[in-house]
């Protein structure tokens, strides 16, 4: 079985077999434990394309990008030809001219990616930073390194996903990639931001029947950008009713963990005090976000 993971793009879950899943993890905890990195032999330049907010994906590709040697272009939407008109495509098909080789994209669009990689003159590797409601695939590995280096395996794990799911490409993809690897899902949150397509990967149940018997809690951030304003709580209100409060943690099992992919609204979906308390495992997800895209910009360069 080959070391690397041999990836052309770095989409969706859905794309990735659980080999090319097993190989990125464990890439990402060798690039942890601090392996030698051998630099390709040519040149590589990555371009960081972000039309939506970001702290941790963004900064994290970067510093990924420069730990492997990678020469990278922070593509700057206000300043470029989008401006004048010019589209996602034929911005791609323009740095893939000028010589570009990875190009990280997220985008408020769902599936933007489809066009670029069909494309037969565009010659970069695409790695979705998170498409919309869609996909979220660098933000589940590192969630898979941060379960697998909590409990070792995915199989038999109760896993929670809670809040607001319906907004949320976290949720599509780690409740796709977990269910895969054995795991038993669980949901909970607002009725209006739940939906049928769920039912198929787990069991929708209120938080407070869920907090004492599962192992992992991933609580998700309330998406205000993606609402119509139709459905709104006051934050007290989606704390007491739907949110990981201090009453609701202490009955987590003893062995259990919080998880969130951040940025997080502190006493909406989970109390500030919990943020950095021991059962909390936010700051290793984003810890070990480096080393998983690490992982991804390796692989597809490898292809
Ligand atoms: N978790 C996550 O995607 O965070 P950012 O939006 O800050 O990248």
């Amino acid at each position: 079985m080959a070391s690397i993971a041999q990836i052309e793009h770095f989409v969706s879950v859905e794309d990735l077999s659980n080999e090319q899943v097993l190989l990125l993890l464990k890439r990402a905890f060798a690039f942890k434990q601090g392996i030698k990195w051998q630099p390709p032999k040519k040149q590589i330049f990555t371009a960081n394309l972000f039309f939506e907010n970001s702290t941790r994906t963004h900064n994290s590709f970067y510093i990924a990008e420069r730990k492997l040697g990678m020469d990278v272009l922070e593509f700057d939407a206000q300043t470029s030809s989008l401006q004048k008109g010019e589209t996602l495509y034929d911005t791609a098909l323009t740095l893939s001219a000028l010589g570009v080789d990875i190009m990280v994209i997220r985008s408020g669009v769902e599936r933007y990616w489809k066009e670029l990689i069909q494309s037969s003159t565009i010659k970069c590797h695409v790695i979705n930073g998170g498409d919309g409601s869609g996909q979220h695939p660098s933000q589940c590995l590192l969630d898979l390194m941060t379960i697998q280096e909590e409990f070792g395996e995915f199989a038999g794990l109760k896993v929670a996903i809670v809040g607001d799911l319906v907004h949320s490409r976290v949720a599509r993809s780690n409740m796709q990639m977990l269910k895969r690897f054995g795991a038993k899902l669980f949901f909970s949150g607002p009725a209006e931001w739940y939906d049928q397509e769920f039912d198929a990967y787990g069991e929708y149940l209120p938080l407070d029947e869920l907090v004492g018997k599962i192992d992992i809690l991933i609580m998700l951030r309330v998406q205000h950008e993606r609402h119509d304003g139709s459905q709104s709580f006051s934050k007290a209100d989606y704390h007491r009713l739907y949110g990981l409060t201090k009453k609701r943690a202490e009955r987590l099992k003893k062995h259990a963990i919080i998880m969130h992919p951040a940025p997080v609204n502190r006493d909406v979906e989970i109390a500030d005090a919990l943020v950095e308390s021991a059962k909390s495992r936010i700051v290793e997800q984003m810890i070990n976000g480096v080393y998983a895209r690490m992982a991804i910009l390796e692989a597809v360069i490898s292809e």
